[in-house]
């Protein structure tokens, strides 16, 4: 079996990227670059972000999850602290994250170190989230191996009427991570394959320091 995807090609004209509009901190550019992704059309979750990280075995991992906040610090996401990245960022918090916008034909590339989130700030976050999500977080033994998807169901019949009239309180193996840069890298499409990139690295000083790359 094969396919060839030889003829898979695209000229990227949407948008353009120079030093002269650009900030001087890179949260600020990845805010106006998401504003505009949101209000274009097109990306249905323009928050699902990749995030890597090395394993316990030692290959690198992808998976996607919902970036739920940023701010100058950082971007936060919320998983099970004893799932596979879990246990991966424990051992190692250097961790990479990316987004592809298509429809702006833009990739943001950040690389940073995960740090768990205070406590009360993860409490916050679980207790905004719908019963179903809450009780979800607790039936799960994110990538545990489990029997069948019946196992799963039961035990979620079980913690619904466990938790009938209850307050579902955040367990503490789930939680945020933010995920603070060393260096964030843009990239817009561009024809001809002479695409703008752009990379901001976190210099000693706290500063920002830019730099074009070749496409
Ligand atoms: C669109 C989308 C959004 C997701 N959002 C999250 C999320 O916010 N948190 C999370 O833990 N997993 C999320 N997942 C599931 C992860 O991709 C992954 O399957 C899960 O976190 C287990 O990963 P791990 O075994 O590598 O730790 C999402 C998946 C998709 C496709």
């Amino acid at each position: 079996m094969q396919k060839d995807l030889g003829n898979y090609r695209k000229s990227y004209e949407k948008s353009a990227l120079t030093e002269g509009t650009i900030s001087a901190n890179p949260m600020e550019l990845f805010q106006k670059w998401f504003y505009e992704v949101e209000a274009s059309e097109g990306v249905d979750e323009p928050n699902a972000m990749t995030v890597s990280t090395v394993g316990l075995d030692g290959f690198p991992k992808n998976r996607v999850v919902l970036l739920k906040k940023y701010t100058y610090e950082g971007f936060i996401f919320y998983t099970n602290y004893e799932s596979e990245k879990g246990k991966a960022i424990a051992q190692n918090p250097k961790v990479c994250i990316s987004f592809f916008w298509p429809n702006m034909e833009r990739q943001v590339i950040i690389k940073g170190n995960a740090e768990k989130i205070a406590e009360n700030l993860s409490d916050g976050y679980f207790e905004s989230r719908p019963l179903g999500s809450k009780l979800g977080a607790i039936v799960s033994d994110q990538s545990s191996v489990i029997p069948d998807r019946e196992f799963l169901e039961e035990k979620l019949k079980d913690l619904e009427k466990s938790y009938e009239n209850k307050e579902v309180e955040r367990p503490l193996y789930w939680g945020g991570f933010i995920v603070k840069p060393v260096s964030i890298e843009f990239w817009q499409g561009r024809p001809n394959r002479l695409h703008d990139r752009i990379r901001y690295s976190l210099q000693p000083d706290f500063d920002w320091k830019i730099e074009r790359l070749a496409p």
